[in-house]
């Protein structure tokens, strides 16, 4: 059985990377800066922690991310990162990224880019799993978005959301492979509008109410066209739909 460190181990896809491992009987170490969230004290910004967490394991899983602020200590982070596997010797990096990220000039997608081309640089051994956004991420803004008494919001763009469960199996499943570099993409069961998205969100949830908000630019013009879809790769099974009538609270509220 093999030794693993999960960076982002306490997060929406972390947790059941790490549940995953430990159910294959892997023995798996968390990274958290929160005394008692994980099993390692870390930060991997300032680099605390972080080789003695890594010390000895087979494979780390990065799935430690700032989203919140566009991802901008992510390269800083990942720099952390991969000293520590090169110290470590790990035989495979295993990477979440996001599917079409060179081709929407967001922030938070540049910063994740830098990060990609950080880890295919390092010599690592490595694995790149690109996956389209999740249900979590999706339903964590229709959440904050029901606190407004009406929200503008662009209702063309489009997503082809997952569940980040079933993101979260597939990185166990690659931490525990051979390297593939950039594994396939790996998108969920259907292609739908922001619209479309919020009609299947209202048949259970009350709020929010929308208005369509018209975004120029070229981010907008990226999420208008799919280039953050995969059509071709649909291995999420469970839909938005089913996803919707199981979300009660923000997944990612405890992280605010
Ligand atoms: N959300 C999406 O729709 C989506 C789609 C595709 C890919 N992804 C990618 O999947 C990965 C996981 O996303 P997620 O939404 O599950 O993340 P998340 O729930 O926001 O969790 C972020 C994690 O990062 C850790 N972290 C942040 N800064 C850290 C630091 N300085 N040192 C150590 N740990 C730090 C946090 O740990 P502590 O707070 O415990 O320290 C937390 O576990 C990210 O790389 C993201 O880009 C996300």
């Amino acid at each position: 059985m093999g030794k693993f460190l999960v960076t982002g181990g306490t997060g929406v896809l972390g947790r059941v990377a790490v549940e995953r491992l430990r159910a294959g009987g892997h023995e798996v170490r968390v990274l958290s800066r929160r005394a008692g969230a994980g099993t390692h004290v870390g930060d991997l910004v300032s680099g605390a922690g972080v080789g003695a967490a890594a010390a000895g394991v087979d494979a780390i899983v990065h799935a430690a991310s700032n989203g919140r602020r566009f991802g901008n200590t992510d390269v800083a982070q990942t720099d952390t990162v991969i000293r520590a596997a090169t110290e470590a010797g790990v035989g495979n990096l295993v990477y979440v990224s996001i599917v079409g990220i060179e081709r929407i000039p967001f922030r938070y997608y540049r910063n994740k880019v830098a990060c990609e081309r950080r880890i295919v640089e390092s010599g690592v051994p490595h694995t790149i799993l690109r996956a389209t956004q999740f249900h979590e991420l999706i339903a964590s803004a229709l959440f904050a978005a029901g606190r407004l008494p009406i929200t503008p919001l662009p209702l063309d763009f489009r997503f082809q959301p997952v569940a980040a469960a079933e993101v979260a199996v597939r990185t166990a499943e690659l931490a525990t492979g051979t390297p593939l570099g950039f594994a396939p993409d790996f998108g969920g069961p259907e292609v739908l509008t922001l619209r479309e998205l919020i009609d299947i969100w209202r048949q259970v949830h009350a709020r929010p109410r929308v208005v369509p908000m018209p975004l120029p630019g070229r981010i907008a013009k990226g999420f208008r066209a799919g280039f953050n879809t995969c059509p071709e790769h649909t291995d999420g099974t469970l839909s938005w739909a089913d996803y919707v009538r199981t979300a009660v609270r923000d997944p990612y509220a405890a992280e605010k």
